[in-house]
């Protein structure tokens, strides 16, 4: 699965660089390497609601280094099995 981190002006702003290790880390803890393709890309058009994590389809909002986690178990996770 290819996950993709906007890092536009506007979710740079916000903090993707700190979602992009967040995820690095978490992608590691549950052993999901193989799995998961992690990029970073150009603004989504979805500035208002960064930062923004697109995860195949899926376009995850408001994605911040406290809620990575749960975002990561709950969106990114089970499209995985
Ligand atoms: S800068 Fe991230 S959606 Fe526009």
């Amino acid at each position: 699965m290819v996950v993709k981190v906007c890092v536009g002006s506007s979710c740079h702003l916000r903090g993707s660089y700190d979602v992009i290790e967040e995820l690095k880390r978490l992608v590691k803890q549950y052993g999901v390497e193989d799995k998961v393709d992690l990029q970073a890309s150009f603004c989504m058009g979805n500035c208002q609601n960064g930062v923004s994590v697109r995860a195949d389809e899926a376009l995850l909002h408001n994605a911040n280094k406290e809620n990575c986690e749960e975002l990561f178990l709950t969106q990114v996770l089970p499209l995985l099995k």
